[in-house]
Formats: structure tokens, sequence, C-alpha cells
């Protein structure tokens, strides 16, 4: 995917480095967009802050770039900044998250994940999980969720608030760790304090917010795990990066559905279709998989169309690619 000829700049506003997935996200694209691959790539981390990105888009029509490729961390807000890139006639590419506009003229394309279906995939094993082992009372949970308004928080959550009225669970707490390890530790903590014993499930909305927590039900004595009506509470993750998976499997998360971060190879070839005057989709969905040790659940099903889950494996740690 070598661009011939012309050398093309792009200013890529990326959101922070939050997590591991962020950082996987942010080497997938500093790969990608090389000067050995034809392109003039300017890298600007947003530092968690919205205002930064929209400083940082300014900076971009500023500097007359070829494209502008948006991670937004917030899905409002976005209407001037992209108004002010289509009036200098640069094309807007979003990625991962999405934006919620009036006007969806204001951007090219997308390019990310399904995280409603994310979420709903996690809700239908935990479903199945709770029916196959005959736990299925009382189920208290405690939602660690990610940056508030941010699409990976409102899909991944609104799977769980429809999940849990649909089946009869009790969410005891929705609290934000904003995707980070330190904030999951510290809100699990607290809330170990205050509902130890009503805790059945853990929904963290990423890989890093579930490490945190793991760590804090290890220092308080609890084991993460499967055996409900034994004591130990079941970890629901996100990402499937590959500690993730690690801990996949070895039973302390019990369900990691995947958020694929390497978009910088399917960026490029639609930015190349875009350069080769070829009309592209206006939304692009990755296929993601979904990982777990548990062996009774191999497959779930959401709207009628059934999904594998993968048992995870020494062979699927090692290929992970972060
Ligand atoms: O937008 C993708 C989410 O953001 C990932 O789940 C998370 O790890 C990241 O920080």
């Amino acid at each position: 995917m070598v661009l011939r000829g012309k050398q093309l700049t792009v200013g890529f506003s990326q959101i922070g480095a939050e997590s591991d997935w962020r950082l996987a996200s942010s080497v997938s694209m500093e790969d990608t967009f090389s000067i050995d691959n034809g392109y003039n790539l300017i890298f600007d981390n947003g530092q968690q802050k919205q205002e930064n990105q929209i400083k940082a888009i300014r900076e971009f029509i500023d500097q007359g770039v070829d494209y502008i490729v948006l991670d937004p961390i917030v899905e409002t807000g976005w209407t001037s900044s992209l108004r002010e890139a289509k009036e200098a006639g640069i094309p807007v590419i979003i990625v991962d998250r999405e934006v919620r506009l009036d006007d969806e003229d204001l951007y090219t394309a997308w390019l990310g994940s399904d995280f409603r279906l994310e979420g709903d995939r996690a809700c239908a094993w935990l479903k199945d999980f709770l029916q196959e082992s005959r736990q299925g009372e009382d189920i208290g949970i405690l939602h660690v969720q990610g940056t508030p308004g941010s699409s990976a928080q409102i899909g991944r959550s609104e799977a769980l608030f429809d999940a849990a009225e649909a089946n009869g669970w009790n969410i005891l707490q929705s609290v934000s760790g904003d995707f980070v390890q330190a904030k999951g530790k510290e809100v699990a903590e607290a809330a170990l304090r205050e509902y130890a014993d009503r805790i059945k499930v853990i929904y963290c909305e990423n890989d890093n917010m579930a490490y945190g927590v793991i760590e804090a039900l290890q220092e308080a004595g609890i084991r993460p795990g499967t055996n409900l009506s034994g004591g130990e509470i079941l970890v629901i993750s996100f990402d499937s990066a590959r500690k993730g998976l690690e801990y996949t499997m070895e039973g302390k998360i019990a369900v990691d559905t995947e958020c694929n971060p390497m978009y910088g190879p399917a960026l490029s070839r639609l930015i190349l279709d875009l350069e080769n005057g070829k009309t592209v989709e206006k939304k692009n969905y990755y296929d993601e998989e979904q990982f777990s040790a548990y062996e009774p659940v191999l497959a779930v099903t959401v709207e009628q169309k059934e999904y594998p889950v993968m048992i995870v494996s020494e062979d699927i740690i090692r290929e992970r690619a972060y």
C-alpha cells in the first residue's frame, strides 16, 4: 500500500494514551502513514481533552494538510471544526469512535467498531453462561464505564442497560473509570467497600480498567473467576489486548470481546480509493471476535445472528499484534 509519485500529508488527531488499545492504534497509524509508504503524518496527541483535538484540527487546516483523520474523544461538539475543514476543502475521515452531527456531509467517511454489538455480544455471553452454569439468581453488577459520551462507552453501556432489564440483572452502580487502569482500580475499591457481598459480575468497558479491577479484587482477597456460588466475581472486558487474553486464559477475565485498534492499513486503503476517485462507503465497520476460556459457551446469538466465541489458546495469544 505505497503511494507512488506523490506524498500525502495526513493530520491525525489522536485522543491520548489512556490504554494499551490506544497505544496500539497510535503505532498502527505511525507504521502505516510512514515516509516509506509515501505519507507525511502529523500526529497530535490530544491528552484526553476535546479542546486539544479542536485546536489540532485548526492547526491541520492552517498547515493545509491533504487529509484530516480524527479519533473523537466524545461524539458531540465537532460541528464548527468539521465545517471549517470542509470550507477549507480538506476531507475528514473519522476513525474508531463516532461523531454526532446534524449534517453528515461534514465528514467523508468513518471507520471503526460497532460498540453496541460488542456490548450485545458480551451480554449474550453472560446470559448463556448464567444458564449453562445454573447461577442465574440475584445477579448484582458493578458497571465500570469508559469516558462518558464516547461511542465506546455509549454502545457498551446501552447494551448492558437493555440486557439487565431483559434478564432481571441488578446494576448496583455505574461509575466511570475513564478507560484507565488506575481509575478502574480506584472505583472498584470504593464499590467493594460499599457492595462487597452483592457484586457477582463486574462489567468493565475496556481491558485496562479490568486490570485495575482485578488488582482491587485480589488485594481484597476475592478471586476473579466463574464460580459465583463459591464467592468468585466474574469479570467481563473489552479490547482483547494480549494481556487481556492472558488474563482470559487464566480465568481472571471470563469473556473478552475484541475491539480492533489496527485501523492504519484500512484507513490507508480508504485514502487511496479517494485519491483514485472511487466512491467509498460512508460507514465502515470492522469484524471483531470474542474470547473466553469457558468451553460450554461456544457461540452467542445477537439479533438472530450467531457469533462464535473463540476458546483462548497460547497460539492466539502469541499471534496477537497488541
Ligand atoms: O474507542 C476505543 C476504546 O478506547 C477502547 O476500548 C479503549 O481501550 C480505548 O481507550
